[in-house]
């Protein structure tokens, strides 16, 4: 009964289905602020383990969303100066703030072992799973 799932565990659900779904998506999470901080936690994720389960605000791309309030897509990582690497692998991302009565509390962020995967597509997807995610939250 998915009643009785708590709203990490709904969000956990969310970032399996998008990873497994999405050939292209090999590690989604979503971080929020955390508390007073201005910073941002990891809340869960699919995928490889990561060592950042804290970021600071302007740091790496997750932490310029936090502050920017828009879409961040990165083509080639490599090309970033203010980037975290998780993953050796990991060659593209996007991330994608969540909104909470217009105030950006989050994000969800996707990693691709793929060069460039990501179009408006995924923008448009991305910011309507956020939209329903705000719902539960
Ligand atoms: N690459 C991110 C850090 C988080 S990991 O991708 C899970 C960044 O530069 O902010």
């Amino acid at each position: 009964n998915n009643n009785e799932l708590s709203v990490t565990d709904r969000l956990h659900e969310v970032c399996i289905l998008l990873k497994e779904n999405v050939s292209y998506y090999d590690w989604v999470g979503f971080y929020f602020k955390n508390g007073d901080k201005e910073e941002l936690k990891l809340r869960t994720y699919a995928g490889l383990e990561t060592d950042h389960e804290i970021i600071p605000f302007g740091k790496g791309i997750c932490g310029q969303v936090a502050l920017s309030n828009e879409n961040f897509v990165v083509p080639d990582v490599k090309a970033q100066d203010n980037y975290i690497a998780c993953s050796i692998d990991v060659k593209s991302e996007i991330v994608i703030p969540l909104f909470k009565d217009g105030k950006n509390i989050g994000q969800i962020d996707i990693d691709s072992d793929t060069a460039d995967p990501f179009t408006e597509k995924d923008e448009r997807f991305l910011e309507f799973i956020n939209q329903e995610v705000a719902k539960i939250l």
